[in-house]
């Protein structure tokens, strides 16, 4: 009998311990890492945009700085080893190379749809079930 529950307790640990190594294996960790670090924060440079987005007069400047970071992230997105992620990307990389153009143009109503659309993007991973998962409010 004890042996029995050895056996099994031997047989979960080997189980759980795959599953964690699997898990991070992986994971996509250089992506989550960079969805924080853009998008967190109220000097984030997602924040930044849409600080900018309501404004009559945008700061051309501190939008500028934020187009490098957010290629960083496309460039991770479209790299991540889940095919879930990558083939859910394509809605997020439209809207940065629409973000660019409007930025550099110095145009304000296409800079507006444009960061109106990356805020749309997210749902294209985060909800509930998503590969992202469900982004609470902040
Ligand atoms: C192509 C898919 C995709 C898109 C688009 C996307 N995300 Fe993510 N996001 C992820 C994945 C994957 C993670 C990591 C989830 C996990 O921890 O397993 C993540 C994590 C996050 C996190 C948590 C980071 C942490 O601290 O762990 C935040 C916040 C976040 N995303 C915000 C956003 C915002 C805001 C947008 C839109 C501007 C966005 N995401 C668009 C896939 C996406």
């Amino acid at each position: 009998m004890k042996r029995v529950v050895l056996i099994s307790a031997a047989m979960l640990l080997t189980v759980a311990v795959i599953a964690v190594g699997v898990f991070v294996a992986r994971h996509d960790w250089a992506v989550e890492e960079l969805m924080a670090e853009i998008h967190v924060g109220p000097s984030s440079p997602y924040a930044r945009i849409n600080a900018q987005a309501t404004a009559a007069a945008p700061e051309w400047e501190k939008l500028d700085v934020v187009l490098s970071p957010l290629d960083e992230m496309c460039r991770a997105l479209l790299a991540a080893r889940d095919a879930t992620i990558r083939d859910s990307s394509v809605g997020y990389v439209e809207a940065v190379g629409a973000l660019r153009t409007a930025i550099t143009d110095r145009d304000l109503p296409a800079f507006q749809t444009s960061s109106q659309s990356l805020r749309k993007s997210c749902d294209d991973c985060h909800f509930q079930g998503g590969v992202g998962g469900e982004l609470t409010p902040r």
